[in-house]
């Protein structure tokens, strides 16, 4: 297949590129770099040993993207570009809005020109909202979300049911991420968040890297085996696998599906703490602190239906996402 990464310098794009390759696929990316490096791509080009064609364009541009799908036919899209910072979008919730949707709108538009109506979708586990129950199905009922960031994916994941409902012919997969860490084995590429990390792996590999003196454990008064939040950490590269598996489960059939990619299983942070002192041998120092507004006890997936429809599993343990996070960040220590 000839498949279209928006967002494909990204994190999680450029891990997904370099699994697309492997499994024969060819990839196009667009990206506009406001939140990822061109020296991502020149490293999927390195790991890949393959050139990737790469057009510098905001997906909100509806003259760079009709230039774009005049020059390739594409049989998939993959859309991951998009603004993603929780706390970010509660300041700057316009900008939220007007970026994760009409980036949406002008692709899906541009698509529908042209014909190409696949599309494998960037969503979040943040759909569901607070919880009632874990861990978390498809099929269950998103009560809302905590923030602007998780209102674009929910309100995204809308938009391309109704493309589904409309016009029978799309064939549309919701990917509902739970929390990817990690990087590749190569050490080449990771993830690169642009000043102090909100999540706690960067955070970590910074205490780790001494660039932040310790970490602050947020609430230790939750309702899990030590206190601490619980979350479905799962690898890029697993991650990046499932979109290989949806983009060909996408290709060959109509309408609209939702599926979890994480392992089911949760782990808290002072299980990630410890997994990652003990794996890279670093002492991690921490404090707790209040519990962060938003937050929940656990979140973690069902994974079964990934496992059905796509012939899927998540593979590496948290030793893997441990040891191949410090990996990155000990030869990256100023990010690409
Ligand atoms: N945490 C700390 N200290 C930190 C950072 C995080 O204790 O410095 C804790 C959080 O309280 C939480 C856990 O670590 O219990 C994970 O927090 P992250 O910020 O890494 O991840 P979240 O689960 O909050 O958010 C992630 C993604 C969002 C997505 C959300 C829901 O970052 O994009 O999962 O799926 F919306």
């Amino acid at each position: 297949m000839q498949i279209l990464l928006t967002g494909g310098a990204g994190f999680i794009g450029s891990h997904t590129a370099i699994e697309l390759m492997a499994a024969g696929h060819s990839v196009v990316i667009v990206d506009n770099f406001v939140n990822s490096s061109p020296e991502a791509h020149r490293r999927i080009e390195e790991i890949s040993g393959q050139k990737v064609p790469l057009v510098e364009a905001d997906v909100a541009d509806r003259d760079a993207m009709e230039a774009l799908f005049s020059e390739y036919q594409f049989d998939c899209v993959v859309h991951f570009a998009g603004l993603k910072a929780v706390g970010e979008s509660v300041q700057q919730p316009l900008r939220y809005y007007r970026n994760n949707l009409d980036t949406t709108l002008t692709l899906c538009e541009t698509m529908q020109r042209h014909g190409c109506k696949c599309i494998v979708f960037s969503s979040s586990a943040t759909v569901y909202g607070v919880p009632d129950e874990v861990p978390l199905r498809e099929d269950m009922f998103c009560k809302g979300c905590t923030n602007p960031y998780g209102w674009t994916k929910y309100m995204i994941e809308k938009i391309l049911m109704g493309v589904c409902d409309a016009d029978p012919e799309w064939s549309v997969v919701l990917l509902r991420y739970f929390n990817p860490i990690g990087a590749h084995e190569s050490g080449r590429i990771g993830e690169n968040p642009s000043g102090i990390p909100n999540n706690l792996m960067p955070y970590i590999t910074r205490v780790a890297a001494g660039t932040l003196e310790k970490l602050h454990v947020f609430g230790n008064d939750y309702q899990t085996h030590d206190g601490t939040g619980v979350r479905d950490y799962i690898h890029v590269v697993d991650l990046a696998k499932g979109h290989v598996k949806a983009c060909q489960y996408a290709e060959g059939r109509q309408g609209c599906d939702i599926v979890n990619l994480g392992t089911g299983v949760g782990y808290s942070v002072l299980d990630l703490v410890k997994t990652f002192e003990k794996v890279n041998g670093i002492q991690i120092p921490y404090e707790i602190s209040p519990r962060r507004a938003g937050d929940v006890d656990a979140c973690f997936a069902d994974p079964k239906k990934a496992a059905e429809v796509l012939g899927w599993r998540a593979e590496k343990n948290l030793e893997d996402m441990c040891r191949d996070a410090w990996n990155y960040q000990k030869n990256n220590p100023k990010g690409y």
